[in-house]
């Protein structure tokens, strides 16, 4: 068992607490890889953020969960090798059965997400309430997620979404103790969130329902998972270097400044972080047909990422500053 405070890691409690009081919201970035933990981390930096670094359980295993603990750590000591004091977390994604949530906590995750949202609602509790048990006894905090996202998420896919029911919120937080609650409001996983056809308004997310969620839980901390712009700029990159991504289709930003205003403290991003990195390897791979060095479209990606990771902490989070 290793206690992610010997990492130099933070759970998310002061993290929430100061986002909720602040208007703002905590950027949590899905890494699959050195890169995109590189890129997440100076991007922090630069806006002095604090942040979420996260990954699923499928992730942790393709890295090695020991590689995972060591890369972040090594995030902690880079930064404070430039004298910063940034707070980070690392947080596991999509945990799905409690065994892997207490992995990941022996691990030295210092917040773990318990997915129980394809539960019915009493074992939804029940499960996240286990969860919840172990993780306080490490000082792990925990989110847990009622109401379902669509998408393709991991192996797992949803294809339909069902809205959370802002009824069922403050028994499900009541008795399950978690310390944050993913909602489903209308964002979802992946590349195709919504599909519109060309010129035709996205329609906006299910505000009302966040609304009378934020009544039934003063204080509380939301997440919003699915929330990806899903920049056209890249999805056309991909397109035009022998990619094919039909459909793609983000939520507006201004959608997501205006939750971000509400209760929401944690924001997941993956998609937008994937997409980037794949467009910019394939434009510098086409353009240079004989590269080898895999440096010579893993730096420029990793480069149009921070940029990416800055503009979300800046423009969209409104988290800049706040470390
Ligand atoms: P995106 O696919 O919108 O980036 O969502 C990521 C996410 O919710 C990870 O848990
Ligand atoms: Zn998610």
């Amino acid at each position: 068992m290793i206690s992610f405070k010997d990492s130099g890691f933070v759970n998310t409690r002061d993290m929430f607490s100061k986002a909720y009081d602040g208007a703002y919201v905590i950027g949590a970035f899905n890494f699959v890889c050195l890169e995109q933990m590189q890129a997440i981390t100076a991007a922090a930096m630069e806006t002095r953020s604090p942040f979420i670094m996260q990954c699923s359980a499928n992730v942790a295993r393709y890295v090695n969960p020991i590689m995972v603990r060591h890369m972040a750590a090594a995030c902690i000591e880079i930064i404070r090798s430039e004298g910063l004091t940034i707070p980070m977390a690392l947080h596991l994604d999509h945990g799905t059965t409690f065994e892997e949530c207490k992995a990941a906590i022996d691990e030295g995750f210092s917040s773990v997400m318990i997915d129980g949202s394809a539960l019915p609602f009493q074992e939804n509790i029940e499960l996240t309430a286990r969860v919840v048990e172990f993780a306080r006894k490490h000082d792990v905090t925990v989110e847990g997620e009622l109401g379902v996202v669509s998408g393709i998420e991991e192996e797992i896919e949803h294809s339909e979404s069902r809205f959370t029911d802002p009824e069922a919120v403050s028994e499900f937080v009541k008795s399950s103790g978690v310390d944050s609650l993913a909602i489903s409001i209308g964002t979802s996983h992946g590349v195709v969130k919504i599909r519109v056809k060309p010129g035709e308004p996205v329609p906006p997310l299910r505000f009302d329902i966040l609304s009378e969620v934020e009544k039934r839980l003063p204080g509380f901390p939301i997440v919003l998972h699915g929330a990806s712009a899903i920049p056209q700029k890249y999805v056309d990159m991909i397109n035009q270097y022998g990619g094919k991504l039909d459909q793609a289709q983000g939520i507006p930003v201004e959608q997501i400044n205006q939750a971000a205003k509400m209760a929401v403290c944690k924001i997941n991003i993956a998609s937008d972080g994937w997409i980037t990195m794949t467009a910019v390897s394939r434009k510098a791979l086409a353009e240079n047909p004989s590269i080898i060095d895999p440096r010579k479209f893993l730096a420029p990606s990793r480069e149009a990422m921070k940029e990416i990771y800055i503009y979300k902490m800046r423009e969209v989070f409104n988290c800049a500053g706040k470390a």
